[in-house]
């Protein structure tokens, strides 16, 4: 089935993956692609529309992210937001400036005249602007459809081109109408109709799962999370006995974890699954010995995994493919674009290039989150499986700063427990996006009955957010800190001091490595 496709280009914003989720969440499938995709490609996407991203760049100095000119002719509609609205004017002839004052945050945009992206807003509404230079002059045959008191053109349209640009970010919750321009730009400007389901998603994945694998053998990784799971029972719906799923204890889970999988998925869950689990705790350890760099960690993480089930794959005989639960935000994050790897995700860069197997077959790499969960109640996965809180491939060994050692898994597991347990008997588990213990590497004087102990610190992280792209700290209620305070320093051992980590991200990251 051939889908309406909006093509987001991206410039290096910050928000780029979110202007992609609020297209699809108005159920229009939407990618985002580096802005020095060919116009050959971008032919061959055939996109209903392109939507240029924000970029910290001036587009007026030498070596700006640029993109060819001709990109206005393809009689495609565009908005270009923030950067991408400054390159739209500084490419057709407008002017593009420094700014005397930077404009940042909540700001008034008065509307005139009766922009079709517009349709339904207040004359005067308030958006999120972000940016140092601004529109001064806008290209022949634009008009200027929006102004603020500090910035004259803060959106401009030739609507005969269909070029839209915006100098604000409708993407971001703070544009309170921004829903309703990006809905006016996909349907009214684009003429999408809104064919991006998640039941036909599931349905079209089930079809082409069957043709592509035929009779082949497939093997799954399943590590109990919600995007293994997903992956694994939208796989078994597709090809049923075909699939065999391997989980594999890398002794880096949360306490209790492997037995709670195997619950669900193994002989006795209610899934009708081959499924096998293998411990391979000694390896993972072995491997990890003297090892204390968080990119070294992640990469033998993640190719010790591999390793693991090419043996696994041998044992089974013959495997054509092998599944993974990647998704889109891994796709993005492990490098789209030039700029600095954050991280090496497992799934995506932390695997080595040389696999024993014909294909890696990732159903599930095109969709954000929310997405995966909607494609997981499609599917019948209980919602309390659906709703998990993330846990990282690399599990603990990136909770863990430094040398990951048997004695500190133990003690950062006992942590975790207890952090959740209270914070389920709180019953505010469920407001949080995701919490947490990580230990840290740092060890310091305490004080026990009349004893001078030196122990490690636990560090507890607990944040809300809604894209894991950016994340606040979580307010938890003080007496619910001190319990699990008093209680992790009780019970467990080598445990003497509890801190709580008051950072966002940006500039943290939700875990510690
Ligand atoms: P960071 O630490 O990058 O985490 O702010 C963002 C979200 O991603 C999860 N995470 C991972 N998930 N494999 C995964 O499947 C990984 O290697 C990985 N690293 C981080 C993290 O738990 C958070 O939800």
């Amino acid at each position: 089935m051939k889908h309406e496709k909006i093509l987001v280009l991206d410039f290096g914003g910050q928000y780029n993956q979110l202007i992609a989720r609020r297209v699809r969440e108005l159920n229009v499938y939407c990618e985002v692609h580096p802005y020095t995709m060919s116009l050959e490609k971008i032919k061959e996407f055939d996109p209903k529309g392109i939507i240029f991203t924000g970029g910290p760049n001036s587009c007026y100095l030498p070596n700006s992210p640029v993109i060819d000119k001709e990109i206005f002719e393809l009689d495609i509609p565009i908005l270009g937001i923030c950067y991408g609205s400054q390159l739209m004017a500084h490419l057709l002839g407008g002017k593009v400036l420094k700014a005397d004052v930077s404009e940042y945050g909540k700001t008034e945009i008065n509307i005139v005249g009766d922009s079709k992206l517009f349709d339904d807003c207040h004359r005067q509404t308030t958006v999120w602007m972000s940016h140092t230079d601004y529109i001064k002059e806008q290209p022949k045959n634009f008009v200027v459809t929006a102004y603020s008191d500090d910035c004259p053109i803060a959106a401009m349209e030739d609507e005969k081109h269909k070029l839209y640009a915006v100098q604000f970010h409708p993407e971001v919750m703070h544009t309170v109408e921004g829903k309703m321009m990006l809905k006016n730009f996909v349907y009214l400007i684009c003429g999408c109709r809104g064919d991006w389901q998640m039941a036909n998603f599931v349905k079209q994945s089930i079809k082409d799962l069957k043709e592509k694998i035929g009779d082949g053998k497939v093997l799954c990784a399943l590590s109990g999370g919600v995007d293994s799971s997903v992956a694994a029972v939208l796989l078994s719906n597709a090809i049923g006995k075909q699939l065999t799923c391997v989980f594999v204890d890398h002794g880096l889970l949360r306490k209790n974890e492997a037995k709670e999988v195997e619950e669900v998925f193994g002989p006795k869950g209610s899934y009708k699954l081959n499924f096998i689990k293998v411990d391979a705790s000694e390896r993972f350890y072995q491997k990890l010995k003297g090892v204390t760099e968080p990119e070294r960690k992640r990469k033998i993480i993640g190719e010790e995994f591999i390793r693991v089930f090419e043996d696994e794959a041998k044992n089974i005989g013959h495997v054509d493919y092998l599944v993974q639960g990647t998704i889109y935000p891994d796709v993005i994050e492990s490098g789209l674009r030039k700029s600095a790897v954050i991280k090496s995700h497992h799934n995506v860069g932390g695997l080595p290039s040389v696999v024993d197997f014909k294909e890696i077959i990732e159903p599930l790499r095109l969709l954000f989150k929310d997405e995966v969960r909607k494609v997981g109640l499609e599917l019948g996965i209980p919602s309390n499986l659906v709703y998990r809180q993330p846990f990282p491939g690399p599990g603990l060994g990136i909770r863990i700063i430094g040398e990951v050692t048997k004695e500190k898994i133990k003690i950062v597991q006992e942590a975790d427990y207890i952090y959740r347990e209270e914070l389920t008997k709180a019953g505010i588990d469920k407001e949080l996006g995701q919490y947490f213990a990580a230990l840290t590497n740092m060890q310091s004087v305490g004080v026990m009955g009349d004893e001078r102990t030196y122990e490690y610190a636990i560090a507890l992280r607990a944040v809300n957010t809604s894209d894991f792209m950016t994340a606040d700290w979580a307010r938890i209620p003080y007496d619910v800190m001190d319990i699990i305070s008093r209680r992790i320093v009780n019970e467990v051992k080598g445990v003497n001091r509890v801190l709580y980590d008051f950072t966002s991200k940006p500039p943290a990251t939700i875990e510690f490595e």
